[in-house]
């Protein structure tokens, strides 16, 4: 069952969108034609599917177009051309209306900064995505509780966001995720920021969490060994191109080129 289709979905950024795409057409690298026309492809035209309840990796370097494929999933960037769809709707012909009923109530996503609000408790950061979807106090009060059980964060309920750690800080923005009910999980290198051994643990927490909870996310990632850990699929992006897309092992057992081989290799040192 397929989830979300990306239908030759493309980004540019910058004034010269129609020839940055014709350009791109004919297969001329992104470099070249940021020099040509002084636009960024952040992402070529792209065709994927992701199917429901699996975790989709999308991998490359700082600047590959990583987060700009992510946004333009819940539509937070604007395709240059092609559409988006969530199970079969098209959600660039979406009214603003259905647009935030759909951002509302299906997708929820987990920003490697955590993204809490500053001033709220843990508990109030949990319930936010409730509060908005207006369910009432008294009902809120018992889906946050759980789902700060769930997490690890048991006894830290009124506590703010500065008071805690990296790791407690994103264990609040999974919670803050997994409450709204929302069946799609964008993540966006949640992980990345936090000490080696607390994004183990994180991971952990995810995969757990997933096997019972069979949400569809995806993930961005920079680090292969993340992507393996968790992902059913990885794409590998390029300079705005997805090069490769395939289960972890045949990525690691065959790269396309010398930009995949590079990853594998951090793995084996
Ligand atoms: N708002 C923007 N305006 C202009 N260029 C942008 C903007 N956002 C991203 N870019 C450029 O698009 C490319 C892809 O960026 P991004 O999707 O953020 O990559 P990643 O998440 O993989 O680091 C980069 O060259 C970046 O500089
Ligand atoms: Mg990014």
């Amino acid at each position: 069952m397929t989830c979300i289709t990306l239908d030759r979905v493309s980004k540019v950024y910058g004034r010269e969108v129609k020839q940055a795409l014709t350009l791109s057409r004919e297969d001329m690298p992104a470099s070249e034609i940021r020099r040509q026309t002084g636009a960024v492809l952040a992402l070529a035209p792209t065709t994927l599917k992701v199917t429901a309840g699996e975790i989709f990796m999308i991998m490359g370097l700082s600047g590959s177009g990583k987060s700009t494929l992510l946004r333009l999933i819940n539509r937070l960037i604007e395709p240059s051309s092609g559409c988006v769809y969530v199970d079969g709707k098209n959600i660039n012909a979406l009214s603003p209306t259905e647009l935030r009923a759909l951002r509302r109530d299906r997708l929820a996503m987990v920003f490697q900064g955590f993204g809490l609000l500053p001033h709220r408790t843990v508990s109030d950061n949990v319930g936010f995505g409730l509060e908005v979807q207006g369910v009432s106090s008294d009902e809120r009060h018992s889906g946050v509780s759980k789902w700060i059980a769930r997490v690890g964060l048991d006894g830290f309920s009124s506590a703010l966001p500065h008071e805690l750690s990296g790791g407690m800080r994103q264990r609040v923005g999974l919670a803050r995720a997994l409450a709204t009910g929302a069946d799609i999980l964008l993540m966006d290198e949640p992980f990345s920021a936090l000490d080696p051994l607390i994004r183990r643990e994180m991971q952990d927490l995810l995969k757990g969490l997933q096997k019972e909870l069979g949400k569809t996310i995806v993930f961005v990632t920079h680090d292969l060994s993340e992507a393996i850990k968790l992902g059913s699929r990885i794409a590998i992006l390029k300079d705005g191109q997805i090069i490769q897309v395939g289960a972890g092992t045949e990525i690691v057992s065959s790269p396309v080129d010398d930009y995949v081989r590079a990853f594998t290799e951090d793995l084996r040192a």
